[in-house]
């Protein structure tokens, strides 16, 4: 199966709560290879643009404002079904709802800040990931432990 790529996005919070080591472990354990990954302050322009999707929304300004409230970490993950296995791992997005296992069912308590973003499908993968790294910022290493995950 060709490998598929998704974005995430540690949002503001996981760094002052410093458990970004704890969250890039669970992913890294699972198998995702992880092919970008970098540290930055979120433009509101750039939120905008990345939730433009739920303008209008009631939650909408409260959205933008958490995500542009402290910095991200943002990473493009590679994996066989990439899209799905990592929606999967990050658990519902109400916390409510999450499994306990999942990241959210770990970590967060509210919808409004409910710490990772992943992206919901392949369209949105790929804008995702045009809007947050250049493409020479992602780096396709080779794989030596392929076989095994
Ligand atoms: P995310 O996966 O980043 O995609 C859209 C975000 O909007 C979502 O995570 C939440 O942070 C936020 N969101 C979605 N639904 C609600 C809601 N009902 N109330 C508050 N925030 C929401």
């Amino acid at each position: 199966m060709a490998a598929e790529r998704t974005f995430a996005m540690l949002k503001p919070g996981v760094l002052s709560r410093r458990v970004v080591g704890e969250i890039i472990s669970k992913i890294e354990r699972k198998g995702f290879k992880i092919i970008g990954l970098k540290m930055m302050n979120v433009t509101i322009e750039l939120a905008e643009r990345q939730y433009a999707e739920h303008k209008g929304k009631s939650f909408y300004l409260d959205l933008l404002e958490y995500i542009v409230s402290g910095p991200v970490v943002v990473m493009v993950l590679e994996a066989d079904q990439a899209i799905k296995l990592f929606r999967l791992l990050c658990g519902s997005t109400s916390p409510e709802q999450a499994l306990p296992g999942t990241i959210r069912g770990d970590y967060a308590m509210h919808t409004s800040i409910n710490i990772i973003h992943a992206s919901d499908s392949k369209e949105s993968a790929v804008r995702e990931i045009d809007l947050f790294f250049r493409p020479e910022e992602l780096i396709d290493w080779e794989d030596g432990n392929q076989k095994w995950i």
